[in-house]
């Protein structure tokens, strides 16, 4: 390896969605004992906003934790949401942005993406932002032209901020079904949003974690973490047990 090349950083993340309340959390985080030292992967949790200060109390300095949505405005009349600003002050340090969950049950656009991109950064929160294609989609021979679509619309958002973000390749038809991604179908997906960075954003391009994300379990982690491009995994369901997150942060290989 060539000292110009650079590595992006191996990071394993939990996305609890709509579960674990402060008790949870609290006792999740006792649980969790991955593996730790140089060239471990960086260990991020999306706990629901309610038990971020759970979490900030109980975690380990080695976990970052972020929301799992921010709204683009920094503060107002916005009943029920939660901005940067207040994300931060309440210990957040990353944001995913994007979740296919937001975009497909909340209706959220691509525009607004952007522009929640753009307040996370505003505000020193960084963004994990989510693209994936429907099943019908992928179907249709859609699924790079989504993506592509997708990441452009994003770094309308990020554009300027160096490596300050991170992206999670999502195909939808692969969250919370069973159906997983193979190593191969990330790794192609994956090597087309880099290129993409990279005609965007050159050399820095080479420095963004690319996550993968849709059914990774204890038993596929290290595979899927194997292929090209795919610097970690971002993880629903199989994050929600301390036991099986720690498997998986442990089969992320060293870096
Ligand atoms: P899953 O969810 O691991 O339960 O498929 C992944 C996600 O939605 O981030």
């Amino acid at each position: 390896m060539s000292a110009t090349t650079r590595v992006p950083r191996g990071v394993v993340a939990g996305n609890w969605k709509m579960h674990m309340g402060p008790d949870e959390t609290r006792a999740f985080l006792a649980a969790l004992s991955p593996r730790q030292g140089p060239g471990r992967p960086q260990v991020l949790l999306f706990p629901p906003a309610v038990s971020l200060a759970a979490a900030v109390a109980a975690a380990p300095s080695w976990v970052g934790l972020g929301v799992q949505n921010i709204h683009w405005e920094d503060k107002g009349a916005f009943t029920g949401e939660i901005s940067a600003p207040l994300a931060r002050a309440a210990g957040a340090t990353h944001a995913l942005i994007g979740h296919s969950e937001r975009r497909h049950v909340f209706g959220e656009k691509d525009a607004e993406v952007a522009r929640k991109s753009a307040a996370a950064l505003r505000h020193g929160l960084i963004p994990v932002v989510c693209v994936g294609e429907t099943l019908a989609e992928r179907r249709a021979g859609q699924a790079n032209p989504v993506i592509l679509r997708q990441l452009d619309a994003a770094l309308e958002g990020l554009t300027g901020s160096g490596v300050g973000f991170l992206i999670a390749y999502e195909p939808v038809w692969a969250i919370g079904t069973g159906e997983t991604a193979t190593p191969q179908d990330a790794a192609d997906a994956q090597g087309v949003l880099r290129g993409r960075l990279r005609e965007r954003i050159g050399g820095d391009a080479d420095r963004v974690s690319i996550l993968y994300g849709g059914s990774v379990k204890p038993d596929n982690a290290a595979e899927l973490m194997a292929a090209p491009n795919v610097d970690g995994v971002l993880v629903g369901g199989a994050s929600l047990e301390a036991l099986s997150f720690t498997r998986i942060v442990d089969a992320a290989p060293d870096r």
